[in-house]
């Protein structure tokens, strides 16, 4: 999609210079208030969609700040935008800057920490807020949401690393600009583990220190398939009595023989012997292989 480019990254430059003035050092680091410049925002997605299977029909930053992201998507034409942050003025700015480009997105003043959105999307992108969690009552909490963020001082990128896990869609993909501390620091062995539980790498890519105001921050695009959902459990019964389902696994031993899985006559004893009035049953498990 091609946009009045100038005018676009010239407001959120603009927004991003005045409100850090009003902000000063402190609170502009408090605040997490560092715009991705646009090359980087495009290299992300670009990165993201070439190195995930996911042809992404619904987007979401989960802390848009003044759309930097969001606008990348756009020029990638990507569509179904959504964004969220705490600040509404960062989002009326990115709104505005959408719409320069002929875009548009949903957008909603919230905390992503919290916030659910009415449908999970399908690609995440996001420069979420760095720094060390500083605050008793904000780590408790954290940790209590997180518990793999344990072991000594929380980055808040982290906890954002596994919301965007949560909020994707199983199978979709989540692609952050975070720093690389996550992969090798001791004390972010649980984050690793809960990470590649839930997801599998697509990409790591090295994109320096881009950030002409946190000049030492290296940072990386990683993008994360998160594993598509288990098998959906099935009832299978007749009436009030469940039945054994056989396991669906294409030409395994197990594989069903007869066309009906429901049909079948033969009751499963464990299940009768239950007094459920049916059950659930995956592909796989003690319940499948119950069969005699
Ligand atoms: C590093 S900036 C990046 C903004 C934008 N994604 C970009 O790349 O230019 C981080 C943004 O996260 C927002 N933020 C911080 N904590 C948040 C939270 N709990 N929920 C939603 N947004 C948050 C800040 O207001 C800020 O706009």
């Amino acid at each position: 999609m091609a946009c009045a480019r100038l005018s676009a990254d010239a407001l959120i430059e603009q927004f991003e210079r005045e409100k850090s003035r009003a902000l000063g050092n402190a609170g502009r680091r408090e605040a997490g208030l560092y715009y991705t410049p646009r090359s980087i925002a495009d290299a992300v997605v670009e990165i993201a969609l070439r190195h995930s299977r996911v042809r992404p029909k619904s987007v979401l930053d989960p802390c848009a700040g003044a759309g930097a992201f969001l606008l990348a998507a756009a020029r990638a034409d990507l569509g179904g935008l959504t964004g969220t942050d705490l600040d509404p003025q960062a989002l009326r700015v990115a709104t505005r800057a959408l719409k320069l480009c002929g875009a548009r997105a949903t957008m909603t003043v919230a905390d992503a920490l919290r916030w659910t959105p009415p449908a999970a999307p399908d690609l995440i992108l996001s420069n979420p807020p760095y720094g060390h969690v500083g605050g008793s009552a904000e780590r408790a909490e954290l940790l209590r949401q997180f518990p793999a963020l344990g072991g000594g001082e929380i980055d808040r990128y982290a906890a954002f690393l596994l919301r965007a896990l949560e909020l994707v869609r199983p199978g979709g993909a989540v692609a952050l600009l975070i720093p690389d501390t996550w992969m090798f620091l001791a004390r972010a062995g649980a984050l690793r583990q809960a990470v590649l539980s839930q997801a599998e790498v697509a990409a790591i890519v090295d994109l320096g220190k881009p950030f002409a105001s946190a000049k030492d921050t290296r940072v990386h695009a990683v993008v994360l398939e998160r594993k598509p959902a288990p098998p959906r459990l099935a009832y299978v019964g007749r009436g009030s009595v469940a039945r054994a389902l056989p396991t669906m696994a294409p030409g395994g031993e197990d594989a069903p023989r007869g066309a009906g899985v429901i049909g079948r006559d033969r009751p499963d004893r464990r299940a009768q012997r239950s007094s459920q009035p049916g059950c659930s049953c995956g592909h796989s498990g003690t319940f499948d292989r119950a069969r005699d």
